[in-house]
């Protein structure tokens, strides 16, 4: 059986210490699409740890993590934080598996993100430059290289031609940086990852289903950033949704059984793009403050607001999701006053739908103002000791949603987390 934990919003909805908590469940965890431009944070012992490549099941001792073939990856990343986990006491060699048809994202990749960055001027996506669109422009246009290309005796000429390519691409964006010293550490991390256990991804992972192992697919980014559903053109280059666990790591649709889909208690979005329900006063401010709202891949801070439960509906309606985990609850504490939007006004007409492009039309978010909790909640572990105001908020949710709110996150803790 297959369950999935991904993202509802725009990313850093806290995939990362969700996927840490369910980890023990579970006997593989595995990663389906988007690459270094994740940033998934743990925190083990008390020490705080942000992921990109790895997934999030590492710190279980004898638990299967396998980067998935949807995946777009890079070595150099990945090889500082095989170092990082090392010193935390992880032996990533036992426990850490790459599919061969994950995509590798070369300097080039990376050089070409900037200068398209560059060249959009205003419009630019606010992409966190580490190559993931050109990447996955490769992958589509059938000419990237592979980590089961690693192999290959033709690795290095393969690497040249594409190189040549991609250097045209860059003189037409006028972009003249010199990337060797680049390229000279991503051929030392390319012998690193020669040393991984490569390995067929679909029939390792339908193998472990065959053996009644659990697998957990962990999401990167979140709906909103789909490349196909999310807000067009401000999103990533991958499926975020459920589906791409399928297409990511070869698993067929009905193996997949849960459908975890997290999202924060109100909304956050990092990069470009339209964001109805953004504050730009000082209740954002203060959201941000307390929530520690600044990108763990980036360190940008996040563009913060209420929760947008239009948005929320599509996100759960395209994913499936069977059950929704909220976090970062606790950074809501100390308000006195909550809104939730309930509807967009577009053109002065009500609407309960995200429109086809939201970055063209003026949306006006439609409020319900609801009671804050005004009480910290940081130390409570059981539902029945949250206020009525709190419960009120989750039951709003609930029944606008139609898919229940099992999991309330109270803290970045491990343990910080109440079942509904
Ligand atoms: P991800 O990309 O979805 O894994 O999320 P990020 O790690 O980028 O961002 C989530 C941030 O919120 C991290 O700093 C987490 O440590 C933190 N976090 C996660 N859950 C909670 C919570 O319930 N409360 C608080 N205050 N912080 C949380
Ligand atoms: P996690 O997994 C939040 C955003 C970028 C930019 C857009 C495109 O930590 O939730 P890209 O580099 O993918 O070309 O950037 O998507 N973005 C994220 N925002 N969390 C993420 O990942 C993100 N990954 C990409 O800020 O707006
Ligand atoms: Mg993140």
């Amino acid at each position: 059986m297959v369950d999935v934990i991904l993202g509802l919003q725009w990313g850093d909805e806290g995939k990362g210490k969700i996927v840490d908590y369910f980890a023990n469940n579970y006997d593989v965890i595995a990663r389906f699409q988007g690459g270094p431009n994740a940033g998934h944070t743990l925190y083990v012992d008390g020490k705080k740890i942000v992921l990109h490549q790895i997934p999030s099941g590492i710190f279980h001792e004898d638990k299967t993590n396998l980067i998935g073939s949807g995946v777009v990856l890079d070595a150099i990343t990945l090889k500082k934080e095989c170092d990082d986990v090392a010193a935390m006491g992880v032996d990533y060699k036992k426990n850490l598996y790459i599919s061969e048809r994950t995509h590798l994202i070369l300097p080039t990749h990376r050089a070409i993100d900037k200068a398209s960055e560059l060249s959009k001027g205003n419009e630019k996506i606010g992409s966190t430059l580490k190559g993931i669109g050109p990447a996955y422009m490769d992958k589509t246009g059938r000419n990237g290289l592979r980590v089961g290309n690693l192999l290959d005796k033709t690795f290095t000429t393969d690497y040249i031609k594409l190189r040549l390519k991609h250097q045209k691409i860059l003189e037409s964006l006028n972009f003249h940086e010199d990337i060797s010293s680049w390229e000279e550490e991503f051929f030392e991390a390319l012998d690193f990852l020669r040393q991984f256990k490569i390995v067929n991804g679909e029939y390792f992972i339908n193998e472990k289903i065959q053996q009644g192992q659990r697998i957990l697919a962990e999401g990167a980014q979140g709906s909103m950033l789909d490349v196909d559903f999310g807000t067009f053109p401000y999103v990533t280059s991958s499926n975020t949704i459920s589906a791409g666990v399928c297409t990511g790591l070869g698993i067929a649709p009905q193996k997949i059984k849960e459908v975890f889909g997290v999202t924060k208690a109100y909304c956050t979005r990092v990069g470009s793009g339209p964001f109805p329900t953004e504050l730009h006063d000082e209740t954002g401010e203060l959201i941000r403050k307390t929530g520690n709202e600044f990108g763990s891949t980036t360190g940008r801070p996040r563009r913060c607001g209420w929760i947008d439960l239009i948005a929320l509906q599509f996100a759960c309606m395209v994913n499936g999701v069977t059950q929704i985990i909220m976090t970062k609850a606790d950074v809501l504490d100390g308000l006195k006053e909550l809104n939730v939007c309930n509807s967009y006004k577009i053109n002065g007409k009500i609407e309960n739908y995200v429109p086809f492009q939201m970055n063209k039309v003026h949306i006006e978010p439609v409020y319900k103002n609801i009671d804050g909790w005004n009480t910290d909640i940081t130390q409570m572990h059981m539902y029945d000791e949250l206020t009525l105001q709190m419960k009120n908020y989750i039951d709003y949710i609930n029944n606008f949603i139609k898919v229940p709110v099992k999991y309330i996150s109270n803290g970045p803790g491990r343990e910080q987390i109440i079942v509904a």
